[in-house]
């Protein structure tokens, strides 16, 4: 029941967030949930054991979120999050009763890089372990992701060709994970 309940208001506030992103872009404030269709909603509960040598390794190595919007809840007592800023690797402390919202790649393209994804990992500790809650939303399979048509008609045009939601999926996992932000591929 409580684990439902978190659902459905982490969605209801996921919700609120795109409508406030798409009027911040100018365009109708359901324009980015129109886009995106009926959303997936996926939940990660992450945890990180501790590790007596934590320079050798990560939680999870660096990456943008694949979907359209993350909502992640940190652990109050571990720090672990960082996030790439200005070629630096920044620690993004948690803060009691709030979340980090992460931009995904598909608000990216959708704002024409407006929004950033940002590039963000997790550390681990030597003595304590760490979890964190991730909840995602993700566009329907066949959505048809492309640069809001209002954000592409002065300067540089559309930087991302279109594409679906389910053709980045499998772009995304078909590649090393090693290798540059998938959304280099579906660039104009
Ligand atoms: C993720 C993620 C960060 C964290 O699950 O995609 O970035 O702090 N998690 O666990
Ligand atoms: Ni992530």
């Amino acid at each position: 029941q409580i684990v439902s309940d978190y659902c459905v208001q982490v969605r209801e506030l996921g919700y609120r967030l795109q409508e406030l992103i798409s009027e911040s872009l100018g365009l109708e404030k359901d324009y980015i949930k129109k886009v995106l269709g009926e959303q997936g909603q996926h939940m990660a509960v992450n945890y990180y054991p501790p590790c007596p040598q934590p320079e050798l390794t990560y939680g999870l190595p660096g990456h943008t979120d694949p979907n359209a919007l993350t909502i992640l809840l940190q652990d109050l007592q571990v720090a672990g999050l960082q996030v790439l800023k200005d070629g630096k690797w920044l620690a993004v402390n948690p803060q009691p009763n709030a979340f980090v919202i992460n931009i995904g790649d598909q608000l990216q393209a959708l704002s024409n890089g407006t929004y950033k994804s940002v590039w963000h990992r997790a550390i681990v500790n030597t003595d304590k372990p760490r979890m964190s809650v991730a909840s995602f939303l993700c566009p329907y399979d066949h959505a048809l992701i492309s640069p809001a048509k209002p954000l592409t008609q002065h300067g540089c045009g559309a930087v991302y060709r279109d594409f679906t939601y389910a053709e980045y999926y499998s772009k995304f996992w078909g590649r090393n994970l090693d290798q540059e932000h998938c959304l280099e591929l579906f660039k104009n």
